[in-house]
Formats: C-alpha cells, structure tokens, sequence
C-alpha cells in the first residue's frame, strides 16, 4: 500500500518536506508517496477535504494556512490547541479530521539531541512575538529555563504572549529599546518572519555571551541577517532551523506512521538540501 501525504502551502514549490519524508519512508520501510499542493485562503478547506477523499493520509500545513487549519480540523490536540496553530493533520479511519503542532517538539528535538543545548536551567531570549513563535513556547517553558524573555518590535504583542505562557514567573517580555540592561543569553531564537537587517533592527552584541548558541528557526541554506549579526558578535555556535525542519517531519511522520525515524541517520542523506 501506497502511503499519501501532501504539504500545503502558498507559495509551496520550494517545500523540503518532501524530500524529507521520502527518506523517512525509505529507512522505516513504508512506501511513503508525499507531494506538494498549493492552495489559496479561499480554496484551503476545500483542499484538505478533496485530500482525505482521495484516500490522502495526512498532510502537513504550512505558511499561511497554520491558524486557518484550526478551523478545518474536527478535533485540535493540546499541543496545536497551546500554539494557536497546526502543522500536522491526521486523516483518521473514521473520517475526522485531527489537528497536531509538532513545530515545539521539533525545535526541542533538535536543541535536545542534535545540538545537546537543552534549554533546562537556560537563559532563552526570543525574538518576534507572532505565530512562529507562539507556536514554540509551550514546549520551551516545558523545559524550565531559568529565563525566558521574548523581545518584539512590537512590545505589546510581546506581553500578552508572555502573559498567555507565563505558568512558573520565568517569562519576561521587553522591547528593543530593553535589551541592553539584559546578561547574556545562552540561546538566543529568531522567530521573526523577516530577516532582521542592521537597519531594521539592531540588537545589542552584549546579548551574546562565550556559549550562546544563535538559532534562527527558518531553513536556509545560507547565513540570514539574524545568523550574520550573531556570527559577526562571536556567537560560538550558529544555525539556522533545518534540523527544526527535519525534527517537526519525524514527530508528523510518527502520528501518521506509528514510528519515529531516527533522525541521526537521516541528516546524512539529506546533505543535497544544506
Ligand atoms: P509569523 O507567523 O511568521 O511569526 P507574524 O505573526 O506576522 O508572522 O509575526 C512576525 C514577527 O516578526 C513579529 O514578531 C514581527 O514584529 P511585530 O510584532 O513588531 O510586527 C516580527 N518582524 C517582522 N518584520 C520585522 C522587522 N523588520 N524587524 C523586527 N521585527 C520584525
């Protein structure tokens, strides 16, 4: 049996998942089909049901239809329900559909084993305050960091985020203008949609201390403006967010499938994409 998964999104054309989730079907031993579909704000709904109806077993959502899923969905688990949007839908046997955030886990994922930067006991400051980083708080405060500030252009978005996620006094929301009277932070993460240039925000190099590790959560294959400004700063270790891309797939992939890759072997045969 033929397993059919599909990724939709506007603009989709460029989507990774794909690649991804062959490799993922090649090395748990599933024929994985997974193609890319676009759709319009208008069409989204309509999309996702001609999929299940086409015999579709899930798909992924991506930008900008992350927040509009909620609203297709029968039944939203905890984890898209704490993020106030889905990536992951599941076509159940019994025709519902189910609505899943894996973007949290996957970042937590790729902290955890891929970059061993566990953010237990750590001083975590996020950049942006919309739907990328909504999405990731849950499962970082889950983690207990000793801080966790998110800094907005906006300050205001920042507090009522920090007000909504706030279950144990650790989180802080502050604006630009703030940053400096901040120590260092040992992870700094860019959930900012825009890639933050010199002109259009500067942040203080002071932010970066001998450990801090600089994540910025898009997939690029070059350094974004977030990542130039953290490397130019000294920040020891850079990223961008592949292995969030790739972590967020295999928590898809085992809600879909029953099992979870083993990432570890599946960075080497996706080096084509970096
Ligand atoms: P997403 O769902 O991708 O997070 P969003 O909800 O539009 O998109 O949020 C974008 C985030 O990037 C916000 O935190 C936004 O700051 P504001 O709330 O002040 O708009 C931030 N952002 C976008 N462009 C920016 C820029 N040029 N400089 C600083 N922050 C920017």
């Amino acid at each position: 049996m033929i397993n059919r998964y599909t990724v939709i999104g506007q603009p989709i054309a460029h989507s990774v998942s794909p690649d991804i989730h062959h490799v993922f079907g090649e090395l748990s031993q599933r024929r994985i089909h997974y193609t890319r579909t676009e759709a319009t704000p208008e069409t989204f709904a309509s999309v996702v049901h001609d999929w299940k109806r086409q015999g579709g077993l899930g798909c992924n959502v991506t930008m900008p239809f992350k927040q509009q899923a909620l609203e297709v969905v029968d039944r939203i688990k905890p984890c898209a329900q704490r993020a106030g949007a889905l990536n992951t839908i599941f076509m159940h046997k019994d025709g519902s559909l189910v609505g899943y955030n894996t973007d949290g886990s996957g970042l937590l994922a790729d902290l955890r084993s891929t970059l061993s930067a566990d953010p237990a006991g750590k001083r975590v400051l996020m950049i942006g305050a919309g739907g990328a980083a909504r999405g990731v708080l849950g499962p970082l405060m889950d983690r207990q960091p000793e801080a966790l500030v998110i800094v907005n252009r906006t300050v205001n978005k920042a507090t009522k985020l920090a007000e909504q996620f706030d279950v144990n006094q650790t989180l802080s929301a502050v604006g630009l203008d703030d940053l400096s009277a901040q120590p260092a932070f040992d992870i700094i993460i860019n959930a900012t949609s825009s890639g933050l240039t010199g002109d259009e925000l500067t942040l203080p190099a002071s932010l970066i201390g001998t450990s801090t590790l600089a994540y910025d959560m898009v997939y690029s294959n070059q350094d974004t403006p977030f990542m130039a400004w953290a490397r130019a700063n000294g920040a020891p270790r850079v990223v961008d967010g592949f292995g969030m891309l790739v972590e967020q797939a295999a928590d898809a992939f085992v809600i879909w499938q029953g099992v979870r890759p083993k990432t570890r072997l599946v960075y080497p045969r996706l080096v084509h994409l970096r």
